[in-house]
């Protein structure tokens, strides 16, 4: 692999280094889903060579039609540019900038997506859906956008809505003869639950979901669970964002979380979206607040950029500058080596942080890191660390490639943007990864990585099924082990022998498997066994899934089979019944404890929890089902996110323990 220079030297790249770039970044794009450079990036170094070298072969690899851009994506051009929003950092120019308006305003969550823009026909048929490429012109993406889910392909139908007015809510939502149509505006993104799920390196859901949104195969675009939050509708004649609320939640479309905010508490509902933002399953970087009565709206405009009537209030101390001291190397389970940055101590959302991973060395070539070079650190959505750019190279060395393993010492190599440890067999990082994988999936609680690294090295645990050959007495000669930990632990192993047939097959760790695929595989082929024996093409012709994961699946499968016979003699896998069909009164529920609990200790409480078909969480999340309350200390953080919640409409139920029990047995 080329190193990829820093932007600044593209220029002088030559047309060989130019041609190479351009074929490794189509292939991340359409092979690997996992681009590492903006579109624009990549439409400035197609521009370039086709300048240089107009018949370069490689130019064939990529859509030439000027309807379609680059990557074969047909443009539409629009009456009402989709615009950006203006930004402010601090109160005194968020008040500055209300002051130019009369009356309240609309307050919600910015989020971290991709914009797009819906349009319904007269009889409220999804009939377009394009992304907000420069403003006037997007690519078109409704085939993609009608694989997801919150998006609804017929809205019911609407009385005749009063058109015309002034600008903005009368725009003419369609270019022409689309009388009696709908435009919905609004942004498409990924749940961090959804991200959580995919096990390989993307740097963020953000960029995940926008290249997810942009899949050749639009049943591709349906395997990633995206989401949407709509904003704002064109085409109709309405007073207040209100009206544009209710309209939108009338219509069956997903709202993004809003509220009506008087001017004077603006900074008060900012803090407040501060402390709940940890709460929330998407990305938000800040606050978007609108004029609220459409006729003020109107009276501002906007400019070239953005509207006057709105702007986005960022979260303060999520990004700081610091220096990079080093590189460290981490092995994951797939033998894949990842760069994790070294940073000098920078305080970030509340936190001290001084490490971030780098994700990919392409990644890492990419941003041309050297030590001592001085960078931008940002806590994305206030939670991952994440370098988001160099800001000044520096003169310290340039970061090298381990040629040797900094686990086991083999050879390294480099496929595409990944560093991979070249020995399959029995590198201790890999291996220690494999059975790390392996009890979180199984759910095996207390085997954590220390114990896992001291049960390898005592050859008491080489592979998974060894966990079920354990018993408590082999435990007791590792040092800090009494009698009451070990039969603790191997209890948890036997607990963990009855499981859903999915659940097993993620446990096993095989590439492209992770939650969803495994759900799929086995509601389709109900059994392992049968799944065993299915071929590469038909796992392929499975709708969302395709021809990579296929492949994947059966050449797993085929390595694995020693492992999966031994594992088996020890588990039984319950037949056709999926993880996620669980049965019982809390059946698909989410629960959280909080306080010390009079009636149970909290494990009993989970483990009850579980067997009525629940799932006991520690965290307070807008799906989550009930709020637990023990009989002391209950009253904390958690109870006041849950209250926060309650008041945006989460339809979770705070009760006390007598209740929540009480509730359980009727
Ligand atoms: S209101 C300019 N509300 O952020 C139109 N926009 O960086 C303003 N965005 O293009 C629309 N969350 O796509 C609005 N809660 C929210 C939003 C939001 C994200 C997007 C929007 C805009 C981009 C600007």
């Amino acid at each position: 692999m080329g190193q990829k220079p820093p932007p600044k030297d593209r220029e002088s790249m030559t047309v060989a280094a130019l041609e190479d770039e351009i074929h490794r970044h189509n292939r991340l794009y359409f092979e690997d889903n996992a681009p590492v450079i903006s579109d624009e990036d990549f439409d400035r170094l197609v521009r370039r060579l086709r300048k240089i070298k107009p018949d370069s072969p490689i130019l064939h690899e990529i859509p030439s039609d000027t309807k379609t851009s680059i990557k074969g994506f047909k443009k539409i051009r629009r009456e009402v540019p989709m615009l950006s929003l203006d930004k402010c950092y601090s109160e005194k120019e968020l008040y500055q900038w209300a002051e130019k308006f009369e009356g309240d305003v609309m307050g919600s969550p910015k989020i971290d997506g991709s914009a797009v823009e819906l349009r319904y026909d007269e009889k409220g048929h999804l009939s377009l859906a394009a992304t907000r490429g420069e403003g006037i012109e997007g690519e078109e993406i409704t085939e993609n956008v009608k694989r997801i889910a919150d998006i609804p392909q017929k809205i019911p139908p609407h009385p005749p809505l009063p058109k015309g007015g002034q600008f903005p809510c009368s725009y003419p939502p369609f270019s022409k003869g689309g009388e009696g149509g709908l435009e919905i505006r609004g942004e498409i993104y990924m749940r961090l639950s959804v991200f959580r799920t995919f096990d390989q390196d993307f740097a963020n859901p953000r960029n995940l979901a926008a290249g997810a949104l942009k899949q050749k195969d639009p049943d591709m675009t349906k395997k990633y669970h995206l989401s949407f939050f709509g904003y704002d509708v064109l085409g109709v004649d309405l007073q207040t964002e209100g009206d544009k609320k209710a309209l939108l939640e009338r219509l069956g479309i997903p709202t993004v979380p809003m509220e009506v905010v008087q001017k004077k508490e603006m900074q008060k509902f900012y803090e407040k979206l501060l402390t709940q933002r940890e709460t929330y399953d998407f990305e938000t970087d800040g606050i978007v607040f609108k004029a609220f009565e459409i006729k003020e709206q109107g009276r501002l405009g906007m400019t070239a950029h953005h509207p006057r009537y709105a702007i986005a209030y960022k979260f303060q101390g999520d990004s700081g500058t610091t220096r990079v001291k080093d590189v460290e190397w981490s092995v994951s389970r797939t033998q894949v080596i990842t760069p994790v940055c070294i940073v000098e101590p920078v305080r970030l959302s509340g936190a001290s942080v001084s490490r971030a991973s780098l994700h990919n060395v392409g990644l890492m070539r990419q941003h041309g890191l050297r030590i001592g070079s001085q960078v931008m650190m940002v806590r994305r959505g206030g939670v991952i660390p994440y370098l988001e750019s160099v800001i000044e190279e520096g003169r310290g060395a340039p970061m090298t490639l381990p040629e040797k393993c900094p686990s086991c010492g083999a050879p390294t190599e480099v496929r595409d943007d990944f560093l991979y440890c070249t020995n399959k067999e029995n590198c201790f990082g890999t291996r220690i990864g494999v059975l790390e994988h392996f009890v979180k999936a199984m759910e095996i609680d207390g085997f954590g990585r220390k114990l896992l690294e001291r049960l390898y090295e005592t050859g008491l645990v080489k592979d998974p099924a060894d966990f079920y050959r354990l018993k408590s007495e082999d435990l007791l000669d590792l040092e800090r082990m009494g009698e009451t930990l070990a039969t603790k632990l191997i209890g948890n192993i036997r607990a963990r022998r009855r499981l859903p047939a999915d659940q097993f097959l993620r446990a096993l760790g095989i590439r492209e498997l992770a939650q969803h695929a495994s759900r799929l595989l086995i509601q389709h082929f109900h059994t392992l066994d049968r799944l065993m024996e299915a071929t590469e093409g038909e796992i392929a012709a499975l709708h969302s899934l395709g021809e990579v994961i296929a492949r994947e699946v059966v050449s797993g499968l085929r390595a694995k089979k020693g492992l999966i016979a031994r594992l088996r003699r020890s588990i039984t896998l319950i037949g056709q019944q999926v993880s996620q069909e669980k049965k019982g009164p809390l059946a698909g529920l989410k629960v959280c404890f909080t306080g010390t609990l009079g009636a149970l200790s909290r494990p009993a409480a989970q483990k009850k929890v579980e067997e009525a078909g629940g799932e006991a969480v520690n965290t307070i999340t807008q799906d989550l089902a009930y709020l637990v309350i023990g009989k002391q200390g209950g009253g904390g953080s958690k109870l006041s996110k849950a209250q926060a919640l309650q008041k945006k409409g989460a339809s979770l139920q705070i009760l006390d323990e007598d209740r929540f029990w009480g509730l359980l047995k009727g």
